[in-house]
């Protein structure tokens, strides 16, 4: 009998091991933003998140050391938190919130279980497609200067190797001073866990992602109406009066 429970718990332990390591990112592209992703949808509090970085440096050149992530949580939520190094202390945090019709959104950092507070060296721009409306709340970001962190780094400095990423919630307990992005708010009570592949998560497209043109792509000229800025390592070359173009440099 007790052997049998045993193996029975065991066996219990054994499945959620395996269900939580089978949990891992999928790519998926946001129709609303047109980002393409690498991600996961959690079908129990429907929060997903995405992450998306730059392509691989290919010479000597150092990686870039930022990434654009989105959070869709539900409206209702008091808070929804997103962990890019997988645990609370000492890890990359950022909490997204309703307020009236804004999205509060910030980044923060803890050295253990207790409030994280904001944390300074994220260089943050919202993406067009934030938004709050009845039914969700999503925070569509560029963070750079995002890959390494005070005690830490994504994938641990190998940004082809594996991380583990962590989202939390709140589910219905509003924060202290909704609009204040710097608020108290109370412990999560929803917490989870998935599995990102960094070498999958490399896009060619990431600097048109955040509203910069390719290279060859136009930057200006009479009557251009599109994006004036050139992605990474390109600079906008003036042809004409009608047409300047994203080269490098
Ligand atoms: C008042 C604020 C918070 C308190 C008091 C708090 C407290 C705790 C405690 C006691 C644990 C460990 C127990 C457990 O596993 O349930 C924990 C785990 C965790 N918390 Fe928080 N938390 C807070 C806010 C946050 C925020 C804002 C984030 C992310 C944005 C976060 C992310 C995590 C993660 C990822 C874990 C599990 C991994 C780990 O143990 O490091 N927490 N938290």
């Amino acid at each position: 009998m007790f052997s049998s429970l045993l193996t029975a718990a065991i066996l219990c332990v054994g499945l959620q091991v395996v269900n939580v390591a089978a949990q891992s990112a999928a790519a998926y592209c946001d129709s609303t933003s047109g980002i393409c992703y690498q991600g996961y949808t959690d079908p129990t509090i429907n929060v997903t998140i995405g992450i998306i970085l730059p392509p691989l440096s290919t010479g000597t050149a150092p990686n870039r050391t930022e990434f654009i992530a989105e959070i869709i949580a539900p409206a209702s939520f008091g808070w929804t938190g997103l962990s890019v190094g997988g645990t609370m202390a000492e890890s990359l945090l950022f909490t997204v919130w309703p307020y009236n019709s804004e999205v509060i959104f910030g980044p923060r950092w803890t050295a253990g279980y207790v409030q994280p507070t904001p944390y300074s060296g994220p260089i943050i721009t919202m993406l067009k497609d934030t938004k709050l409306n009845s039914t969700h709340i999503k925070a569509s970001f560029r963070c750079q200067n995002c890959t390494t962190w005070e005690g830490g780094s994504l994938g641990s400095g190998d940004l082809s190797g594996f991380q583990l990423i962590a989202y939390v919630a709140n589910d219905d307990t509003p924060v202290i001073d909704p609009s204040n992005v710097a608020s108290n708010f109370t412990e999560h009570d929803q917490m989870n866990f998935f599995g990102l592949d960094l070498s999958t998560a490399h896009s060619a497209d990431y600097d048109t992602y955040w509203g910069a043109q390719l290279e060859y792509q136009q930057c200006g000229g009479t009557g251009w109406t599109g994006s004036t800025i050139c992605g990474y390592g390109l600079t906008c070359v003036y042809n004409s009066a009608y047409y300047s173009q994203c080269l490098v440099e």
